[in-house]
């Protein structure tokens, strides 16, 4: 359905707004619907003033594909006026569920990938034997390179497996290779088998200095509450949960926070759940509301007020070795993926 408002650009509808400026919105028309209704769900925390919305010829001012770009461009405008602040201390973030194919890794390394476009340093850590993260953020894994595997298993400095990501500034990322697959069961038998990750990390805060260190650090977990789990629970003062908006989403969530419980009352008193994620929203479903309104009300405070559409676009990234932030940073995958990352930052005890 082309018209004279819009016309295909290399990824999407692009428009113009009211200033003259060109908008794009999904070539999915699906995503952009979809996104229309998102926008109550998405909305940053802090009130800000209204910007301009585009201006469409009649006839397509009333569509479905106008109000999404109209939405987009609102909230574009938005984050603009969120600044992102360096947190007075470095936090180290779990990204956890035992739950498969939730949205963790997509959410690790986008959240990631915007905090560092953002300015500030961040460092993912891959502790996840599948590696999804490391290729998301196109960083070589096959089993010759040092990885999270010499650090936990092997006790080799952090420093010397930290690889910068090519496509980010400001974006490191510690991979996971093949052989951290047996390091569950190599783990067991080992001295402070918990807390090997906390050890590595705490030397590597240690010998840094402040102004250098990573202001986030986001653990890539697998899906399971094995030891390579706890280790990420150990070494982190919050943990993120990614919930997927259907039916099972909440199936499964009192046993992780039981664990999380058991954590904290032996080993890591300081663990909090500080922050959840609904991913794979589908506006266009009554389901999805459901399961966001549930979420919201057992944990009023944990949810972020922006949440995550179903996309394609998200999905295609990784197979490019790429985030959604780079791979189509026009994309309401990416618009939503940058305000869940600036309410997280916006979310911090304290600011440098
Ligand atoms: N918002 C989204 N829209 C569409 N697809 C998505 C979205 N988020 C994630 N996906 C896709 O869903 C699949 C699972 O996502 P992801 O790998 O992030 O989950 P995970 O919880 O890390 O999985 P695992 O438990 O295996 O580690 C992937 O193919 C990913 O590309
Ligand atoms: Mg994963």
């Amino acid at each position: 359905m082309e018209t004279s408002a819009r016309r295909p650009g290399p990824t999407g509808w692009i428009g113009r707004s009211a200033e003259g400026s060109e908008v794009s919105v999904p070539a999915d028309e699906d995503e952009a619907v979809n996104d229309v209704a998102d926008s109550r769900e998405t909305a940053v925390a802090e009130p800000q003033p209204e910007p301009a919305l585009p201006v469409l010829p009649a006839g397509l001012a009333d569509t479905p594909i106008a109000a999404a770009i109209a939405d987009a461009t609102r909230r574009r405008a938005v984050l603009k006026t969120v600044e992102v602040r360096r947190p007075a201390a470095p936090r180290v973030l779990t990204v956890a569920n035992q739950k498969g194919g939730v949205g963790k890794t997509t959410t690790t390394v986008n959240v990631a990938a915007a905090l560092a476009q953002s300015g500030l340093r961040v460092l993912v850590i891959d502790i996840d034997p599948q590696g999804n993260a490391s290729t998301a953020l196109g960083v070589d894994h096959h089993a010759e390179v040092p990885s999270i595997y010499d650090a936990v298993v092997d006790d080799l400095p952090l420093r010397e497996v930290i690889h910068a990501c090519p496509d980010i500034a400001n974006l490191w990322c510690v991979p996971a290779t093949i052989d951290l697959a047996g390091a569950e069961i190599e783990l067991v038998a080992m001295v402070s088998r918990e807390t090997r990750l906390k050890r590595a990390l705490q030397a590597y805060f240690d010998e840094t200095d402040p102004d250098e260190a990573f202001d986030y650090v986001f653990i890539d977990c697998p899906p399971s509450l094995g030891l390579l789990t706890v280790n990420a629970f150990v070494a982190a003062g919050e943990v993120f949960i990614p919930i997927q908006s259907e039916y099972y989403a909440l199936e499964g969530l009192s046993q992780l926070l039981h664990n999380i419980e058991l954590i904290r009352a032996h080993l890591n008193p300081n663990l909090q759940v500080s922050t959840i994620l609904l991913t794979m929203y589908d506006a266009r479903t009554r389901l999805s509301a459901q399961v966001a309104e549930e979420v919201r009300e057992h944990f009023p405070d944990q949810v972020l007020k922006a949440c995550i559409p179903r996309s394609v676009r998200i999905s295609e990234a990784p197979s490019h070795g790429q985030t959604v932030m780079t791979y189509e940073p026009s994309s309401t995958g990416a618009l939503s993926y940058l305000e869940a990352a600036k309410e997280l930052a916006g979310r911090a005890a304290g600011y440098r």
